[in-house]
């Protein structure tokens, strides 16, 4: 079987400034409206794209960005912009395990990675052991329909599958919120 996993050669493509047409980070960060944030901590990071945006959007904290490649840890190392230094924290973890304490961060995030867990429910339950109370998690990915670009639709999950797990691990208030045309945007509190 094709691997699920993001092929590391098309890194640039995370980059593309194209992707915020249809993938709008101020209308997330405004939809989640969360109080005074420090601590954030991005999922499958990537190359930063995104932890490195929402960096712009603290006060005074830090975005931990997480990945499974050293490709995109040394990556983010040596490429994050200037004014994300010192802001956004690259970290490599294990599949399904992430190296930070308990009840540190304010928003756990996951862009474009569901469809590519081999264990959701592991990582969605990393997610809220790594919330405060109160804290928020946010799963934006590829709706399991026709896009002009994404994934494979057979590796894609259900926006009912995605809630369905983040209920089971949790997570409570579990909100879908419009506005991404070709993604679903799923919000939950750790009570
Ligand atoms: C499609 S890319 C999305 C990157 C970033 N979220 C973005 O939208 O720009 C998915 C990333 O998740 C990483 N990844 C895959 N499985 C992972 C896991 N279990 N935990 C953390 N990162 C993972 C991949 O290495 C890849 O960098």
């Amino acid at each position: 079987m094709e691997s699920k996993k993001f092929d590391p050669k098309k890194l640039a493509k995370l980059n593309d400034p194209r992707r915020l047409e249809f993938l709008d980070p101020d209308l997330m960060w405004r939809t989640l409206d969360l109080e005074s944030p420090d601590v954030l901590i991005d999922i499958g990071a990537g190359t930063g794209f995104f932890a490195s945006i929402f960096s712009g959007k603290l006060k005074d904290g830090k975005v931990y960005a997480c990945d499974i490649l050293d490709v995109m840890i040394e990556w983010m190392k040596e490429n994050l912009p200037a004014k994300s230094k010192g802001k956004v924290v690259p970290v490599r973890m294990e599949e399904s395990s992430v190296p930070l304490p308990d009840s540190m961060a304010d928003l756990v995030y996951m862009i474009n990675l569901h469809h590519e867990l081999d264990e959701p429910m592991k990582v969605l339950g990393e997610a809220f052991r790594l919330l405060k109370g109160k804290g928020r998690l946010m799963v934006v990915d590829w709706k399991k329909e026709e896009t002009p670009e994404g994934p494979p639709i057979e590796i894609r999950l259900t926006e009912d599958a995605v809630e369905d797990q983040m209920r089971t691990c949790g997570f409570k208030g579990i909100k879908r919120h419009p506005g991404l045309p070709y993604h679903y945007f799923l919000t939950g509190e750790k009570p």
